[in-house]
């Protein structure tokens, strides 16, 4: 009797760590990832992706148009010179966080 509560006991822990391990991970909050992402895309697109050269400005690209844009890429239905093998190193998590963190800069950009 005493020796299965001990066992409850430890399958409650490893449980708990196994569940908790994942949960961790996937609680990081979307921007932070966002931001991370879009710190690598201002090596080409400028700070907040708003380029004032010939690589296209994304400041301005509506979040849906952004979202289907770096899908296409991924899946080469578009075809670019570079974005093709930048946005094959995204997630759709990590699409989601950058086309989230345009978005949420967006608004303000234009005020
Ligand atoms: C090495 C330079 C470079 C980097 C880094 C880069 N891009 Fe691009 N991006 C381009 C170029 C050049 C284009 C035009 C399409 C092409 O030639 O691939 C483009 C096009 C785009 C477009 C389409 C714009 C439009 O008006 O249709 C989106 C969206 C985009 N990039 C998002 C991103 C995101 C998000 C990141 C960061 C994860 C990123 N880019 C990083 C160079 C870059």
């Amino acid at each position: 009797m005493r020796r299965s509560l001990i066992l409850m006991r430890q399958l409650f822990v490893l449980l708990t760590g196994l569940l908790a391990a994942p949960a961790l991970v996937s609680a990081a909050p979307i921007p932070v990832r966002g931001v991370a992402w879009a710190q690598a895309c201002a090596a080409c697109h400028g700070p907040d992706g708003q380029s004032q050269g010939a690589i296209p400005a994304l400041d301005k690209l509506p979040p849906k148009d952004f979202r289907v844009a770096m899908q296409a890429f991924r899946t080469e239905e578009r075809q670019g010179t570079v974005m093709n093998q930048i946005a094959k190193g995204l997630s759709e998590a990590d699409i989601e966080a950058v086309t989230t963190y345009f978005a949420v800069r967006q608004p303000r950009r234009q005020q």
